[in-house]
């Protein structure tokens, strides 16, 4: 076991060492409970508002500087160890003049009471690294994307976002990223450290091998990837979770490769950048839902691996994996195991998940390299999420379909949904009711029919059990629109950003 360890990470250009930060002390508690640096507010504590708002730069293993937007309300303080942290006091220019970022919001009067003001000029000055001197202005898309995790509730969007359009027009001040790298490089560690004391330690490995030993010898120990669950079950349910075993630092967590007509993605790679390599695959079918999955800083530090290892019944990503087939990989001290997503699920908070193992990856099918031998035939896939909100906002009920047709038959019938069981669960008698069948209008209504056969969903604040029953007949007949063979809409007929393209 080695020696409780110092967290050392970079904060306003300096190199910061913390002895004895609590293992479940947030960033933000941090922040302005021991370094008095008030500018990062708290609203929510939950993820949700975006007042909290910070970036955090990583050196990737490839020497990349990655600088993202997160809630600080969320990250556990020892996951700063070995990178850098900006907070708005930060954007400050020596001769006392606003950042460019921070002129924009004055310009456009797109401050009032001032409260979400800090998280908005660092998810905006996030956006305003990304930018290259001289681009064009950035798209209104991106800066809603950019924008997604921050509410104001009285100064209204239209200025904010205007400011967003308008801050690359003002001299550019940089960032020293080179000097930044270096300093991150010093900090980098080659094993596993441990801060805190037994029964409340923070234990980050670095190797996968340390990973499957700590997790061996502390089988109780709570596994922590992004923390946007784990993180809401310590602000909101003040649960006690004992010691912390932290994947964020295993970088064989975080590879994506691509073998054998399948995409394996580590359960370690962030929400933003599993998406951006599945939708290279499947995009007109899982861009949207990447878009409306929480909001970027969520997705930034967020894992896939920790969406499905949570396994929420409300959860975005399993009801696709499901519908495509995906496998999960699971590893412990026995070595590796395969299974079909669906059979991970045993039922409400109930995993097939041994106390040694750890999820390690998702294998996701990809479509068909060639073009299917008839005409109509190949796979039909599409997953739709139904939300009051465009943006962070949780499922009322996620639907994924996947057929398989040959000529006009079809030969393989997949349906998943989220919000509708105890766990994320496939419509047999739906999929029952569609094999074989001509993909027509006939066989939509009796998988309609048979899906109150599948399930009996549940009322809460989000829905009644009668609303999920319909909308999600409701969706499917949205995927016989979309993909019958005779006048299938076309995609921008239901895309919400097709009016304001
Ligand atoms: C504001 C907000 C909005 C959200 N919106 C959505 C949404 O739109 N859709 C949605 O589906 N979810 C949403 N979530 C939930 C959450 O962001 C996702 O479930 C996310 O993918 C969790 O990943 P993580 O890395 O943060 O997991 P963590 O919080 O670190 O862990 C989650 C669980 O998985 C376990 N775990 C993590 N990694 C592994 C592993 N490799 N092996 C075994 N167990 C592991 C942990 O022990 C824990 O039980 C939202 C959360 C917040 C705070
Ligand atoms: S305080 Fe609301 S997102 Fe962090
Ligand atoms: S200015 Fe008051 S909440 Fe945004």
């Amino acid at each position: 076991m080695p020696e409780p360890t110092p967290i050392r990470y970079v904060y306003q250009g300096a190199v910061r060492e913390l002895a004895d930060a609590l293992p479940t002390q947030t960033v933000l508690q941090h922040l302005r409970e021991d370094l008095h640096r008030t500018g990062t507010k708290e609203g929510c504590a939950e993820g949700d508002c975006g007042a909290c708002m910070v970036v955090v730069g990583s050196l990737k293993d490839d020497g990349q500087l990655e600088l993202k937007a997160v809630n600080s309300c969320l990250q556990l303080t020892p996951t700063l160890d070995g990178k850098a942290l900006f907070t708005v006091e930060d954007l400050q220019q020596a001769d006392g003049a606003l950042h460019p970022v921070q002129q924009a919001l004055v310009d456009a009067h797109a401050s009032q009471c001032g409260f979400c003001t800090p998280g908005f000029v660092m998810s905006l000055w996030a956006m305003y690294l990304d930018q290259k001197t001289g681009a064009a202005a950035p798209k209104r898309r991106d800066i809603d994307d950019a924008l997604s995790g921050n509410l104001c509730r009285c100064t209204g969007y239209r200025p904010i976002i205007a400011a967003a359009g308008r801050m690359g027009e003002l001299p550019r001040v940089e960032l020293d990223r080179a000097a930044l790298a270096r300093q991150l490089l010093a900090l980098r560690r080659a094993s596993m450290t441990r801060h805190g004391q037994p029964g409340r330690q923070f234990l980050a490995p670095r190797t996968l091998d340390e990973l499957l030993l700590a997790r061996a010898t502390h089988p109780d120990a709570t596994l922590v990837a992004g923390a946007t669950d784990v993180g809401v079950w310590i602000t909101k349910q003040l649960r006690e979770l004992g010691d912390i075993l932290y994947l964020g630092h295993v970088a064989a967590l975080q590879t994506i490769s691509e073998a054998d007509g399948a995409l394996t993605i580590g359960a370690g790679v962030t929400l933003n950048d599993a998406y951006a390599a599945l939708c290279r695959h499947y995009p007109l079918e899982l861009t949207e839902l990447w878009q409306r999955f929480a909001s970027r800083p969520i997705r930034n530090v967020g894992t896939l691996g920790g969406n499905v290892a949570n396994g929420s019944p409300i959860g975005d990503s399993m009801p696709w994996l499901i519908a495509l087939g995906a496998q999960i990989v699971l590893r412990g001290a026995q070595g590796q195991r395969v299974l079909a997503l669906e059979d991970f699920y045993l039922g409400y908070q109930k995993k097939d998940l041994r106390a040694d193992e750890i999820v390690e990856a998702l294998r996701v099918p990809l479509p068909p390299p060639l073009p299917p031998p008839l005409p109509h035939s190949g796979l039909r896939f599409r997953t739709y999420k139904l939300a009051k909100r465009f943006d962070q906002d949780i499922s009322a009920v996620c639907a994924a379909f996947a057929l398989t047709l040959d000529g006009e038959r079809i030969a393989a019938a997949r349906i998943a949904f989220g919000g509708m069981a105890a766990t994320p669960k496939r419509a047999a008698q739906a999929e029952a009711a569609l094999l074989g069948q001509p993909w027509s209008e006939a066989a939509l209504n009796a998988a309609m029919a048979a899906l109150e056969q599948d399930y009996a969903p549940l009322s809460d604040m989000r829905a009644s059990g009668a609303y999920r029953m319909k909308a999600a007949q409701n969706l499917l007949r949205r995927f016989w629109l979309e993909t019958r063979a005779d006048a299938p809409l076309a995609p921008a007929a239901l895309n919400v950003f097709a009016s304001a393209a």
